[in-house]
Protein backbone atom coordinates (compact mmCIF):
# COMPACT_ATOMS: atom_id res chain seq x y z
CA UNK A 1 0.00 0.00 0.00
CA UNK A 2 1.34 3.38 -1.01
CA UNK A 3 0.93 6.82 0.51
CA UNK A 4 -3.08 6.20 1.28
CA UNK A 5 -4.15 4.81 -2.09
CA UNK A 6 -6.30 1.80 -1.05
CA UNK A 7 -7.17 2.44 2.65
CA UNK A 8 -10.46 1.17 4.01
CA UNK A 9 -11.65 1.35 7.44
CA UNK A 10 -11.70 -1.81 9.21
CA UNK A 11 -13.29 -2.73 12.52
CA UNK A 12 -11.08 -3.94 15.39
CA UNK A 13 -13.08 -4.35 18.45
CA UNK A 14 -16.33 -3.48 19.57
CA UNK A 15 -17.81 -2.82 23.03
CA UNK A 16 -21.01 -1.90 24.97
CA UNK A 17 -22.20 -0.54 28.60
CA UNK A 18 -25.67 -0.34 29.90
CA UNK A 19 -26.24 1.55 33.16
CA UNK A 20 -27.81 -1.57 35.71
CA UNK A 21 -31.14 0.32 36.52
CA UNK A 22 -34.18 -1.72 34.49
CA UNK A 23 -37.18 -0.22 34.10
CA UNK A 24 -40.16 -2.24 32.72
CA UNK A 25 -43.46 -0.94 31.01
CA UNK A 26 -45.07 -1.59 33.99
CA UNK A 27 -43.08 0.78 36.22
CA UNK A 28 -43.72 3.83 33.91
CA UNK A 29 -47.24 2.34 33.47
CA UNK A 30 -47.92 3.39 37.27
CA UNK A 31 -46.98 6.97 36.68
CA UNK A 32 -47.98 7.30 32.88
CA UNK A 33 -51.49 6.98 31.49
CA UNK A 34 -50.60 4.06 29.52
CA UNK A 35 -50.22 0.24 29.92
CA UNK A 36 -47.54 -2.40 29.49
CA UNK A 37 -49.70 -3.63 26.50
CA UNK A 38 -49.71 -0.51 24.48
CA UNK A 39 -45.99 -0.30 24.70
CA UNK A 40 -44.96 -3.40 23.71
CA UNK A 41 -47.38 -3.61 20.41
CA UNK A 42 -46.62 -0.40 19.24
CA UNK A 43 -43.00 -0.14 19.96
CA UNK A 44 -42.19 -4.14 20.58
CA UNK A 45 -40.54 -2.72 23.77
CA UNK A 46 -40.53 -4.36 27.05
CA UNK A 47 -38.15 -2.87 29.51
CA UNK A 48 -34.56 -0.35 29.33
CA UNK A 49 -31.87 0.23 31.13
CA UNK A 50 -32.34 4.34 32.73
CA UNK A 51 -29.18 6.10 34.71
CA UNK A 52 -29.20 6.78 38.51
CA UNK A 53 -29.25 10.36 39.12
CA UNK A 54 -25.73 11.76 38.87
CA UNK A 55 -24.80 9.14 35.80
CA UNK A 56 -24.83 10.87 32.28
CA UNK A 57 -23.27 10.70 28.65
CA UNK A 58 -19.58 10.09 29.55
CA UNK A 59 -19.44 7.84 32.16
CA UNK A 60 -21.23 5.60 29.65
CA UNK A 61 -19.29 6.41 26.57
CA UNK A 62 -16.13 5.87 28.60
CA UNK A 63 -17.07 2.17 29.82
CA UNK A 64 -18.33 1.00 26.25
CA UNK A 65 -15.07 3.19 25.07
CA UNK A 66 -12.94 1.15 27.42
CA UNK A 67 -14.56 -2.29 26.49
CA UNK A 68 -14.24 -1.42 22.58
CA UNK A 69 -10.29 -1.18 23.36
CA UNK A 70 -10.04 -3.89 25.32
CA UNK A 71 -11.43 -5.87 22.39
CA UNK A 72 -9.42 -4.41 19.80
CA UNK A 73 -6.19 -5.85 21.98
CA UNK A 74 -4.78 -2.14 22.09
CA UNK A 75 -5.32 0.85 23.75
CA UNK A 76 -3.82 3.37 21.47
CA UNK A 77 -6.06 5.62 19.01
CA UNK A 78 -5.28 8.46 16.76
CA UNK A 79 -8.66 10.20 17.49
CA UNK A 80 -12.12 9.82 19.26
CA UNK A 81 -15.25 10.21 17.69
CA UNK A 82 -18.46 10.79 19.96
CA UNK A 83 -22.12 10.71 18.33
CA UNK A 84 -24.78 11.86 21.10
CA UNK A 85 -27.71 13.78 21.59
CA UNK A 86 -26.92 13.94 25.03
CA UNK A 87 -23.57 16.03 25.30
CA UNK A 88 -22.70 16.52 29.11
CA UNK A 89 -22.79 20.39 28.38
CA UNK A 90 -24.25 22.33 25.42
CA UNK A 91 -19.97 23.37 24.87
CA UNK A 92 -17.45 21.93 24.82
CA UNK A 93 -18.22 18.40 23.15
CA UNK A 94 -18.13 15.51 25.12
CA UNK A 95 -15.07 13.39 23.14
CA UNK A 96 -12.16 15.60 24.69
CA UNK A 97 -13.27 14.58 28.21
CA UNK A 98 -14.17 10.74 26.77
CA UNK A 99 -10.25 10.83 25.68
CA UNK A 100 -8.85 11.96 28.64
CA UNK A 101 -10.63 9.80 31.12
CA UNK A 102 -9.23 6.76 29.13
CA UNK A 103 -6.10 7.90 29.53
CA UNK A 104 -6.09 9.52 25.52
CA UNK A 105 -4.91 12.86 25.98
CA UNK A 106 -3.76 14.56 23.23
CA UNK A 107 -5.79 12.56 20.30
CA UNK A 108 -7.95 14.39 18.22
CA UNK A 109 -11.77 14.70 19.40
CA UNK A 110 -14.96 15.45 18.68
CA UNK A 111 -18.57 14.93 18.78
CA UNK A 112 -21.23 14.12 16.15
CA UNK A 113 -25.10 15.28 16.39
CA UNK A 114 -27.24 13.57 14.26
CA UNK A 115 -29.53 12.33 17.15
CA UNK A 116 -30.26 8.83 16.05
CA UNK A 117 -28.51 8.78 12.71
CA UNK A 118 -25.34 9.49 15.39
CA UNK A 119 -23.48 6.13 15.04
CA UNK A 120 -23.89 6.30 10.87
CA UNK A 121 -22.61 9.90 10.78
CA UNK A 122 -19.57 9.09 13.10
CA UNK A 123 -18.39 5.87 10.85
CA UNK A 124 -18.56 7.87 8.05
CA UNK A 125 -16.40 10.36 9.60
CA UNK A 126 -14.14 7.87 10.87
CA UNK A 127 -13.65 5.96 7.56
CA UNK A 128 -13.14 9.77 6.32
CA UNK A 129 -10.06 10.29 8.73
CA UNK A 130 -8.79 6.91 7.83
CA UNK A 131 -9.10 6.70 4.21
CA UNK A 132 -7.49 10.18 4.23
CA UNK A 133 -4.23 9.31 6.45
CA UNK A 134 -5.52 11.89 8.88
CA UNK A 135 -5.57 8.85 11.56
CA UNK A 136 -4.70 5.13 11.55
CA UNK A 137 -7.09 4.30 14.51
CA UNK A 138 -10.14 5.98 16.06
CA UNK A 139 -12.14 5.41 18.88
CA UNK A 140 -16.11 5.76 17.62
CA UNK A 141 -18.47 5.57 20.39
CA UNK A 142 -22.80 6.15 20.35
CA UNK A 143 -23.63 6.91 23.78
CA UNK A 144 -26.61 8.68 25.28
CA UNK A 145 -28.33 9.54 28.36
CA UNK A 146 -31.46 9.88 26.75
CA UNK A 147 -33.19 10.10 30.03
CA UNK A 148 -32.09 13.38 31.22
CA UNK A 149 -33.96 15.18 27.79
CA UNK A 150 -36.99 12.85 28.43
CA UNK A 151 -40.16 15.38 29.54
CA UNK A 152 -41.04 12.22 32.72
CA UNK A 153 -44.70 13.39 31.92
CA UNK A 154 -45.01 12.74 28.15
CA UNK A 155 -46.01 8.99 27.38
CA UNK A 156 -45.38 9.71 23.84
CA UNK A 157 -41.32 9.21 24.08
CA UNK A 158 -40.76 8.12 27.98
CA UNK A 159 -42.19 4.98 26.75
CA UNK A 160 -39.26 4.72 23.98
CA UNK A 161 -36.17 6.59 25.17
CA UNK A 162 -33.63 5.02 26.97
CA UNK A 163 -29.99 4.83 28.05
CA UNK A 164 -26.85 2.76 27.22
CA UNK A 165 -23.34 3.26 25.01
CA UNK A 166 -22.03 1.14 22.17
CA UNK A 167 -18.34 1.71 20.66
CA UNK A 168 -16.19 0.32 17.90
CA UNK A 169 -12.36 0.63 17.27
CA UNK A 170 -11.72 0.90 13.74
CA UNK A 171 -8.20 0.49 12.25
CA UNK A 172 -7.00 1.34 8.88
CA UNK A 173 -6.60 -1.33 6.45
CA UNK A 174 -8.01 -3.14 3.30
CA UNK A 175 -11.76 -3.02 1.43
CA UNK A 176 -11.36 -6.76 0.80
CA UNK A 177 -10.34 -7.95 4.18
CA UNK A 178 -12.83 -8.97 6.88
CA UNK A 179 -14.20 -5.83 9.20
CA UNK A 180 -13.89 -3.55 6.29
CA UNK A 181 -16.66 -0.63 6.07
CA UNK A 182 -18.03 -0.35 2.96
CA UNK A 183 -19.74 2.82 1.03
CA UNK A 184 -21.47 5.06 3.59
CA UNK A 185 -24.72 6.68 2.51
CA UNK A 186 -25.86 9.40 4.26
CA UNK A 187 -28.73 12.37 3.92
CA UNK A 188 -30.58 15.01 5.55
CA UNK A 189 -34.08 17.31 5.60
CA UNK A 190 -33.82 20.25 8.00
CA UNK A 191 -37.34 21.85 6.44
CA UNK A 192 -38.24 18.70 8.97
CA UNK A 193 -36.19 20.07 11.63
CA UNK A 194 -39.25 20.22 14.06
CA UNK A 195 -40.34 17.01 14.01
CA UNK A 196 -37.80 16.21 16.54
CA UNK A 197 -36.30 19.04 18.45
CA UNK A 198 -35.45 20.22 21.92
CA UNK A 199 -37.08 24.00 20.97
CA UNK A 200 -34.81 25.68 24.48
CA UNK A 201 -31.76 25.91 25.14
CA UNK A 202 -29.52 26.70 21.71
CA UNK A 203 -29.00 30.10 20.04
CA UNK A 204 -32.01 30.39 17.93
CA UNK A 205 -34.37 30.23 21.21
CA UNK A 206 -31.90 32.60 23.24
CA UNK A 207 -31.56 34.97 20.53
CA UNK A 208 -34.75 35.56 21.07
CA UNK A 209 -34.73 36.84 24.72
CA UNK A 210 -37.68 35.44 26.22
CA UNK A 211 -37.79 32.92 28.34
CA UNK A 212 -38.50 29.42 27.56
CA UNK A 213 -41.84 27.47 28.53
CA UNK A 214 -40.30 24.37 30.72
CA UNK A 215 -41.29 21.88 28.69
CA UNK A 216 -39.64 22.93 25.61
CA UNK A 217 -36.03 22.14 27.28
CA UNK A 218 -37.74 18.42 26.38
CA UNK A 219 -37.06 16.49 23.69
CA UNK A 220 -40.33 16.55 21.51
CA UNK A 221 -41.43 14.30 18.54
CA UNK A 222 -44.00 14.15 16.15
CA UNK A 223 -44.40 10.32 16.34
CA UNK A 224 -46.65 9.37 13.38
CA UNK A 225 -44.82 11.84 11.06
CA UNK A 226 -41.21 10.43 11.82
CA UNK A 227 -42.54 7.25 11.29
CA UNK A 228 -43.66 7.93 7.52
CA UNK A 229 -40.51 9.40 7.10
CA UNK A 230 -38.30 6.95 8.78
CA UNK A 231 -39.71 4.14 6.36
CA UNK A 232 -39.29 5.45 3.67
CA UNK A 233 -35.80 7.48 4.02
CA UNK A 234 -34.21 4.55 5.75
CA UNK A 235 -35.00 1.86 3.39
CA UNK A 236 -33.82 4.24 0.56
CA UNK A 237 -30.36 4.85 2.01
CA UNK A 238 -30.03 0.66 2.60
CA UNK A 239 -30.88 0.46 -1.11
CA UNK A 240 -28.51 2.79 -1.82
CA UNK A 241 -25.23 1.46 0.31
CA UNK A 242 -26.32 -2.12 -1.18
CA UNK A 243 -25.99 -0.86 -4.86
CA UNK A 244 -23.03 1.42 -4.68
CA UNK A 245 -21.44 -1.56 -2.35
CA UNK A 246 -22.43 -4.12 -5.36
CA UNK A 247 -24.43 -6.22 -3.03
CA UNK A 248 -28.18 -7.46 -3.57
CA UNK A 249 -30.93 -8.01 -0.56
CA UNK A 250 -30.16 -11.16 -0.46
CA UNK A 251 -26.53 -11.27 -0.22
CA UNK A 252 -27.16 -9.45 3.36
CA UNK A 253 -26.55 -11.89 6.71
CA UNK A 254 -27.26 -9.64 9.06
CA UNK A 255 -29.54 -6.79 8.84
CA UNK A 256 -28.57 -4.19 12.08
CA UNK A 257 -30.89 -1.24 11.66
CA UNK A 258 -31.01 1.62 14.37
CA UNK A 259 -33.75 0.32 17.12
CA UNK A 260 -36.28 3.04 16.23
CA UNK A 261 -39.33 1.21 17.12
CA UNK A 262 -39.97 -2.83 16.01
CA UNK A 263 -42.55 -1.81 13.79
CA UNK A 264 -40.41 0.47 11.65
CA UNK A 265 -37.38 -1.89 11.86
CA UNK A 266 -40.16 -4.31 10.62
CA UNK A 267 -41.75 -2.30 8.11
CA UNK A 268 -38.12 -1.39 6.55
CA UNK A 269 -36.95 -4.86 6.31
CA UNK A 270 -40.26 -5.93 4.66
CA UNK A 271 -39.39 -3.19 2.04
CA UNK A 272 -35.99 -5.13 1.58
CA UNK A 273 -37.67 -8.51 1.76
CA UNK A 274 -35.21 -9.48 4.75
CA UNK A 275 -36.48 -11.93 6.38
CA UNK A 276 -36.89 -12.09 10.65
CA UNK A 277 -34.49 -14.81 10.09
CA UNK A 278 -31.72 -12.22 9.41
CA UNK A 279 -32.67 -9.02 11.16
CA UNK A 280 -31.37 -8.12 14.22
CA UNK A 281 -33.02 -7.23 17.19
CA UNK A 282 -32.82 -5.92 20.80
CA UNK A 283 -35.05 -3.25 21.57
CA UNK A 284 -37.06 -5.35 23.53
CA UNK A 285 -34.76 -5.30 25.78
CA UNK A 286 -33.16 -1.62 25.76
CA UNK A 287 -35.47 0.66 23.73
CA UNK A 288 -34.38 3.30 21.49
CA UNK A 289 -30.88 4.08 22.71
CA UNK A 290 -30.68 7.26 19.69
CA UNK A 291 -26.75 7.33 18.64
CA UNK A 292 -26.05 4.17 21.02
CA UNK A 293 -28.23 1.95 19.30
CA UNK A 294 -26.18 0.22 16.29
CA UNK A 295 -23.39 -0.39 18.27
CA UNK A 296 -25.30 -1.82 21.18
CA UNK A 297 -27.00 -3.70 19.02
CA UNK A 298 -23.55 -5.08 17.02
CA UNK A 299 -21.70 -5.76 20.55
CA UNK A 300 -24.93 -7.74 20.85
CA UNK A 301 -24.78 -9.41 18.51
CA UNK A 302 -21.34 -10.30 18.52
CA UNK A 303 -21.50 -11.70 22.21
CA UNK A 304 -24.09 -13.91 21.67
CA UNK A 305 -22.05 -15.66 18.47
CA UNK A 306 -24.55 -14.38 15.58
CA UNK A 307 -21.96 -12.70 14.09
CA UNK A 308 -18.84 -14.57 12.11
CA UNK A 309 -16.06 -13.47 10.39
CA UNK A 310 -17.23 -12.42 6.85
CA UNK A 311 -20.60 -12.24 7.34
CA UNK A 312 -21.84 -9.07 5.24
CA UNK A 313 -24.22 -6.62 7.25
CA UNK A 314 -26.49 -4.02 6.66
CA UNK A 315 -26.72 -1.08 9.11
CA UNK A 316 -28.79 1.86 8.65
CA UNK A 317 -30.66 4.59 10.84
CA UNK A 318 -32.80 7.52 10.48
CA UNK A 319 -33.09 10.48 13.18
CA UNK A 320 -33.59 14.01 14.00
CA UNK A 321 -32.72 16.62 11.96
CA UNK A 322 -34.56 14.85 9.75
CA UNK A 323 -31.03 12.68 8.88
CA UNK A 324 -30.55 9.27 7.95
CA UNK A 325 -27.88 6.93 6.24
CA UNK A 326 -26.69 3.40 5.63
CA UNK A 327 -23.48 1.42 4.76
CA UNK A 328 -22.20 -1.95 4.66
CA UNK A 329 -19.57 -3.99 6.43
CA UNK A 330 -18.20 -7.00 6.59
CA UNK A 331 -17.51 -8.65 9.92
CA UNK A 332 -14.47 -9.05 11.15
CA UNK A 333 -12.51 -11.69 12.75
CA UNK A 334 -12.75 -10.78 16.28
CA UNK A 335 -11.51 -12.01 20.11
CA UNK A 336 -14.33 -13.09 22.20
CA UNK A 337 -16.49 -9.95 22.81
CA UNK A 338 -17.91 -9.24 26.42
CA UNK A 339 -21.64 -8.82 27.39
CA UNK A 340 -22.43 -5.29 28.10
CA UNK A 341 -20.66 -3.96 31.00
CA UNK A 342 -23.50 -2.46 33.59
CA UNK A 343 -22.12 -2.58 37.19
CA UNK A 344 -18.81 -0.37 36.49
CA UNK A 345 -20.56 2.56 35.39
CA UNK A 346 -19.31 5.43 37.60
CA UNK A 347 -18.74 9.35 37.53
CA UNK A 348 -15.21 10.00 38.76
CA UNK A 349 -15.05 11.35 42.20
CA UNK A 350 -15.39 15.23 43.12
N1 LIG B 1 -49.61 4.91 25.84
C1 LIG B 1 -50.90 4.90 25.47
N2 LIG B 1 -51.38 5.65 24.45
C2 LIG B 1 -50.49 6.44 23.81
C3 LIG B 1 -49.12 6.50 24.15
C4 LIG B 1 -48.70 5.69 25.22
N3 LIG B 1 -47.42 5.65 25.65
N4 LIG B 1 -48.50 7.35 23.33
C5 LIG B 1 -49.43 7.83 22.49
N5 LIG B 1 -50.63 7.28 22.78
C6 LIG B 1 -51.91 7.51 22.13
C7 LIG B 1 -51.95 8.80 21.38
O1 LIG B 1 -52.26 9.87 22.24
C8 LIG B 1 -53.04 8.53 20.37
O2 LIG B 1 -54.26 8.75 20.97
P1 LIG B 1 -55.46 9.41 20.14
O3 LIG B 1 -55.71 8.49 19.00
O4 LIG B 1 -56.56 9.47 21.15
O5 LIG B 1 -54.94 10.75 19.71
C9 LIG B 1 -52.91 7.05 20.09
O6 LIG B 1 -52.11 6.50 21.16
C10 LIG B 1 -52.19 6.76 18.80
O7 LIG B 1 -51.08 7.65 18.71
P2 LIG B 1 -50.09 7.61 17.52
O8 LIG B 1 -48.99 8.58 17.75
O9 LIG B 1 -50.83 7.67 16.23
O10 LIG B 1 -49.58 6.13 17.73
P3 LIG B 1 -48.68 5.29 16.82
O11 LIG B 1 -49.31 4.00 16.55
O12 LIG B 1 -48.14 6.10 15.69
O13 LIG B 1 -47.45 5.02 17.81
C11 LIG B 1 -45.30 5.90 18.26
C12 LIG B 1 -46.78 6.08 18.42
C13 LIG B 1 -44.55 7.08 18.92
C14 LIG B 1 -44.90 4.60 18.94
C15 LIG B 1 -45.00 5.84 16.78
O14 LIG B 1 -45.52 6.96 16.13
C16 LIG B 1 -43.55 5.79 16.50
O15 LIG B 1 -42.92 4.81 16.79
N6 LIG B 1 -42.99 6.84 15.87
C17 LIG B 1 -41.59 6.89 15.58
C18 LIG B 1 -40.84 7.00 16.84
C19 LIG B 1 -39.38 6.89 16.63
O16 LIG B 1 -38.91 5.84 16.35
N7 LIG B 1 -38.68 7.96 16.80
C20 LIG B 1 -37.31 7.94 16.75
C21 LIG B 1 -36.84 8.05 15.38
S1 LIG B 1 -35.18 7.78 15.44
Amino acid sequence: MSGTAGRAAVIAGVGSCLPPRVVGNEELARRLDTSDEWIRSRTGIARRHLVDPGTATAALAVEAGASALKSAGRADVDSVIVATTTPERLCPATAPQVAARLGLAGVAAHDVSAVCTGFLYGLATAAGQIATGLADRVLLVGAEAFSTIVNPADRTTAVIFADGAGAVVLRAGTADEPGAVGPCVLGSDGDLSDLITIPAGGSGHRSRGVPAHPDDHYFQMQGRDVYRHAVERTTEAALAALARAGWRCEDVDRFVPHQANARICAAIAERLDIGSDRQASNIERVGNTAAASIPLLLADEAAAGRLASGDRVLLAAFGGGLTWGATTLTWPELAAVAAPATAAVREPAG
